[in-house]
């Protein structure tokens, strides 16, 4: 028989392709968006100005920044088609099913037919990022029996995120709590979805259908199915005194343990810091120190055990939870940022292309006939 190729599952160390979007590097645990370390960026920019870093590689000046906002106002409002689809599904569809759908039939009804140059690609993908907060703030209100909050064009991103989530303006520092969310999940290099984008991307396939795909892939608990996951796992230990009894039993039938562990991080994830510090002042905010002694106490016991740190959604599921969201609704507010990173990874796999088309080593039955 022949030999076995060196194979690298889950081509986990394959060095696929290059990137000028972020760099991550796991030994000086930092992480780059064009250059930028996130952290930086998260302490001072707005999630609207990493969107347009991300796009066009600069941070935008002043009037760059004005025409972005202006075009991202413009397109808030849930077109009644969208609307009308969301409807047709019902409200026990998981909301990442929900806005998968909804993705695709934004993509079904947008009649541009250049599904290649940079400009229709960055129309488009303002449009989407423009489009997905009220469909993920839409969806959670008709599960909760709630009507439709319009649009208000006077508040940033994420105060209008939050408005049309809850019908108010939270107080500031739940709002920036959520921009420096969204700053965090933009954008991380291949990671699954992202490269799922790119292998739909390689095919000349559109724009939404890369992103639909990618819905799909961060849909998974492995993926961004994990800041649910996250929540859940707080909901069954309940308090910080079951910490120990809870992961002597979840160890003992090998369990994962969600919200920890990364693929290429293994000293620990460089946005949990900067996360952490914001649920911090939610913890406060909400006085919840209940829910800060489970956080200090699962990953306290589950480092010391394992060595295994926490990623990004293990702070960010309980600073959703704090904020009001329900905890199904936690993934698709990591689509709504990572549809910036996303979207930076089509045009520039657009832009030089090849078909994505790895091969495989059969190891099935020998030849035989019928
Ligand atoms: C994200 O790639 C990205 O950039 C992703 C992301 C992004 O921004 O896009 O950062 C977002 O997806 C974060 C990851 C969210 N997922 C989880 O929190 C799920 C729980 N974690 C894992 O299952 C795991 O750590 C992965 C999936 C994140 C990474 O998996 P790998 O790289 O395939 O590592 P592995 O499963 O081979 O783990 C190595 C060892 C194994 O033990 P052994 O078989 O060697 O004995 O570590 C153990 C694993 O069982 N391990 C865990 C664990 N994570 C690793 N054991 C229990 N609980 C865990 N969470």
């Amino acid at each position: 028989p022949a030999p076995v190729p060196e194979i690298r599952k889950g081509l986990a160390g394959v060095v696929v392709d290059t990137t000028a979007i972020s760099k991550v590097n796991p030994e000086t645990n930092s992480l780059l968006y064009r250059g930028y370390p996130v952290q930086q960026l998260a302490a001072t920019k707005r999630f609207e100005e990493v969107a347009y870093l991300l796009w066009h590689g600069e941070l935008p000046d002043a009037a760059e920044l004005a025409e972005f906002r202006a075009a991202e106002r413009a397109g808030r409002a849930l077109q009644p088609n969208v609307k009308a689809a969301i409807d047709l599904l019902p409200t026990t569809a998981h909301p990442m099913d929900v806005v998968r759908t909804a993705v695709s039939v934004i993509g079904a009804s947008d009649p541009t037919t250049d599904d290649a140059s940079r400009e229709a690609n960055l129309a488009k993908s303002t449009s989407l990022f423009a489009a997905l907060p009220a469909i993920v703030a839409y969806d959670q209100r008709r599960r909760r029996g709630e009507d439709l909050v319009p649009p208000r064009d006077d508040l940033d991103y994420s105060a209008n995120f939050l408005h049309m989530s809850f019908g108010e303006v939270p107080d500031q520092v739940v709002v920036d709590a959520f921009d420096v969310s969204m700053i965090l999940y933009a954008e991380h290099s291949f990671n699954a979805s992202t490269f799922t984008a790119r292998v739909i991307t390689s095919t000349l396939s559109d724009l939404y259908s890369a992103v639909t795909g990618a819905i799909g892939a961060l849909k998974g608990p492995l993926h961004g199915g994990a800041n649910e996951a996250v929540m859940r796992i707080f909901d069954e230990i309940g308090d910080a005194g079951n910490v120990v009894p809870w992961l002597d039993a979840a160890l003992a039938e090998k369990r994962k343990i969600m919200g920890f562990g990364h693929r290429v991080y293994k000293n620990g994830d460089s946005r949990v810091p900067t996360m952490k510090a914001s649920l911090d002042t939610l913890v406060a905010h909400y006085d919840r120190p209940d829910l800060a002694e489970l956080y200090d106490a699962l990953s306290g016991e589950f480092v010391e055990r394992k060595g295994i740190h926490p990623n990004l959604d293990y702070p960010s599921g309980p600073a959703y939870h704090l904020m009001g969201y329900d905890t199904e609704t936690f993934t698709p507010l990591f689509v709504a940022s990572r549809v910036t990173g996303w979207t930076a990874h089509i045009i520039e796999q657009a832009a030089s292309n090849a078909l994505i088309r790895p091969l495989s080593h059969y190891d099935g039955v020998d030849e035989r006939h019928v």
